[in-house]
């Protein structure tokens, strides 16, 4: 990202009892930073989206037990109580059990008096880690954006992505964004087309922010014109994040993800899904059946925010009566996936391609 020091989530430098945070529901608005100063704030901040995606959810997860062993008393037992309540919140994004994890095995090992130092450490090095293994997705990535600069002469890139899987959505960079800032700042003509990704406008909202931000061509478009898109020729690729990835590669990613892949694969446009290695869920084979859906509040559909008067203004579009569904993500099968673009260099998604890059996690 143009901007190397901007970060989703820190530590008060005047203050180490309060994490910090974007609100990123008053996105694109307003600019509000949040203070989080218990376990229970980072719950709130989970639960309803001041943060959302899923390196920045492991992340406020493992800063929130950070806040549960700073007030505890005792401090291991009260991370214990956090970790519980913080699992239940988001059951689709798998790097929130992994972050839970992490941390719980230093309880595990610590004492008391030493965990909430300990675990603001290795909260630090999440993100730290995260920034770093962004950036290697957005270079292995950059490679994919090359080869069609160079097919077209130089000429405009055309990029898909959907929902927000950019810097907002982890620490800095983000998964399906790093690419692109990347080939921006190499000089690539790059351009996004950005899904609105209704219900909750991740892509107007967020992703369109970030991108206006630093800098990068883009256009918005709702969820339904990809498909004409690439009929016409005006999508090279389709990068786009994901929640949980199986390790035969399956991806869960926000709800609309699937259709992309359909339309693209009718179309012969490669369609790329951009992880961590900390998304992949070694547990789990077979996605669709096996990934848990996470199914949210029916206000996200039947009401919409935006701005009037000069006022962030929520009003109900439809009629109260109407009975609504809410599913969050879908899942995309492995077969309609050209790659997986990882810290590690991009392979094939399937249990083989997976291997080939983390083979000590294939093998457990
Ligand atoms: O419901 P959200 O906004 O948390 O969903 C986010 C996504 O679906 C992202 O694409 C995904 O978490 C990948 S973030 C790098």
């Amino acid at each position: 990202m143009a901007d190397e020091g901007f970060r989703t989530i820190w530590l008060n430098p005047d203050d180490p009892s309060i994490v910090q945070i974007i609100d990123q529901r008053k996105l694109p608005h307003e600019y509000c930073i949040q203070d989080l100063t218990s376990w229970q704030d980072g719950l709130v901040a989970i639960d309803d989206m001041f943060v959302r995606g899923a390196p920045l959810i492991g992340a406020t997860a493992a800063w929130s037990l950070y806040l549960a062993a700073l007030h505890g008393n005792p401090a291991g037992a009260a991370v214990r109580v956090a970790a519980a309540k913080l699992l239940a919140s988001r059951p689709t994004a798998v790097n929130l059990g992994w972050a839970v994890e992490r941390i719980l095995r230093i309880v595990d090992s610590t004492t008391d008096a030493d965990l909430a130092q300990q675990i603001r450490a290795d909260a630090q090095a999440i993100c730290d880690e995260d920034v770093q293994i962004c950036r290697a997705i957005g270079q292995h990535g950059l490679t994919l954006l090359e080869a069609i600069s160079k097919r077209k002469g130089g000429g405009t890139i055309n990029v898909l992505t959907h929902c927000n899987a950019g810097a907002l959505a982890t620490i800095n960079w983000g998964t399906a964004t790093a690419p692109i800032y990347l080939a921006q700042q190499q000089g690539l003509d790059v351009h996004v087309w950005v899904d609105e990704t209704r219900p909750r406008n991740q892509g107007s909202q967020l992703t369109a922010w970030e991108l206006a931000r630093n800098g990068v061509p883009h256009t918005l478009i709702v969820d339904n014109a990809g498909g004409h898109l690439m009929q016409h020729g005006q999508v090279d690729i389709v990068i786009t994040g994901t929640d949980r990835t199986t390790r035969a590669g399956d991806v869960a990613n926000k709800i609309g993800t699937y259709l992309k892949a359909l339309a693209a694969f009718d179309n012969g446009v490669p369609f790329y899904v951009a992880l961590p290695s900390t998304t992949i869920d070694w547990a789990t084979r077979d996605g669709v059946r096996d990934i848990p859906i996470e199914e949210r509040d029916s206000t996200e559909v039947s009401h919409l925010t935006g701005i009037a008067n000069d006022a962030l203004t929520t009003v109900r579009t439809v009629m109260r009566t109407t009975p609504i569904s809410n599913y969050a993500f879908d899942v995309t099968p492995a077969r309609l996936v050209s790659g997986l673009i990882t810290e590690r260099g991009i392979c094939e998604a399937s249990e083989a391609g997976l291997a080939s890059l983390f083979p000590e996690e294939a093998n457990t």
